[in-house]
């Protein structure tokens, strides 16, 4: 099932172009490298994903009630709650869904039987959800998460607005990453981590469920958690379904494919002048007697 769906994106800032027809998908559970030179664009097409920015042309769609997360310098974080405040927050939508179950359990009172067998139901439904996704053991997630991030060593009562802005990333990331969302957008997400932390990281991103698409100049890193890279060159994106050390040697080898047929017809233009060159005086003296000919004629 695909998740995303961009189709013939071009898109360009004043006279510099940055993507001419770029079409895309992401299906799910697909864990996607963008690589690409400085400025190709990689953080532009997050940015036009994301809605942050209206392309010149061309489509974005996303599927319906797909949960997308990106890690965005300018999220704001509440400057009166603590780390473990901030972090909870990541459950929000599971502590609105409880809100409403004990609401049914409230009307059950007063309810008629079969009104009482379709609450029932919902609430069935409500407590599956909660379960899944991990309601009944919120404290042990966000303490794991905060271990592996570094964040514990901070502390987790610590206000959040007495953070600097390397600790605060921090924070968005470990929300983010506690949210789960079904699509997570990382722009170089180990500029601000020591080499413990993005060991942990490293695991947590290969062993993710849902999809994710990671911009990263960490090559080590980026090779070990995505199963796709989508190369951004000459204003287009391509998709390499292989490991990274392979998408190297096929671009290598295509490289060479192309200059050998550049110079291959280089060589066929310069023999072709040579041809002209060493046959001019004859050509011109034929024509000549063409053209005599024809006038004889
Ligand atoms: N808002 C903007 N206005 C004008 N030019 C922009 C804007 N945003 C980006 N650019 C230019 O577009 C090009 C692509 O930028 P982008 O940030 O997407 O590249 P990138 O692939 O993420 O690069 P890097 O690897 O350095 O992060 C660059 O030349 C950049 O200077
Ligand atoms: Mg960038």
């Amino acid at each position: 099932m695909s998740i995303l769906n961009v189709e013939h994106l071009s898109h360009g800032f004043g006279d510099r172009a940055i993507f001419d027809d770029v079409s895309f998908r992401l299906l799910k559970g697909e864990h996607i490298g963008l690589i690409g030179a400085n400025g190709e664009g990689k953080s532009t097409f997050m940015n036009i994903i994301t809605g942050k920015l209206e392309p010149d042309a061309g489509k974005v769609e996303w599927s319906k009630r797909v949960r997308v997360g990106y890690l965005d310098q300018h999220s704001v974080l509440e400057p009166t709650d603590t780390i473990r405040d901030a972090l909870k927050k990541a459950f929000s939508y599971l502590f609105d869904l409880e809100q409403e179950m004990n609401e049914y359990y409230m009307k059950m009172g007063d309810a008629s039987e079969d009104e009482v067998t379709a609450m029932l139901e919902e609430v069935g439904t409500i407590q599956d959800i909660l379960e899944h996704n991990d309601f009944y053991i919120i404290d042990s997630k966000v303490e794991e998460a905060a271990r592996g991030l570094g964040l514990a060593d901070i502390g987790l009562d610590r206000k959040v607005d007495e953070l600097s802005g390397g600790q605060r990333t921090k924070v968005l990331l470990t929300k983010l990453l506690l949210e789960k969302p079904d699509i997570l957008l990382l722009d170089e997400p180990t500029n601000y981590l020591d080499a413990e932390h993005i060991a942990w990281l490293k695991r947590y991103l290969t062993e993710y469920e849902n999809a994710f698409i990671l911009i990263s100049h960490d090559i080590p890193f980026l090779t070990e958690v995505i199963n796709l890279i989508y190369n951004m060159e000459n204003l287009k994106l391509d998709r390499y379904s292989c490991s990274y050390d392979e998408f190297l040697k096929i671009r290598e080898a295509r490289k060479q494919q192309i200059e050998a047929a550049y110079k291959r017809q280089q060589q066929e233009i310069a023999d072709l002048k040579d041809f002209v060159a060493r046959n001019k005086a004859r050509i011109s003296t034929r024509n000549m007697a063409m053209s005599r000919q024809k006038k004889i004629g």
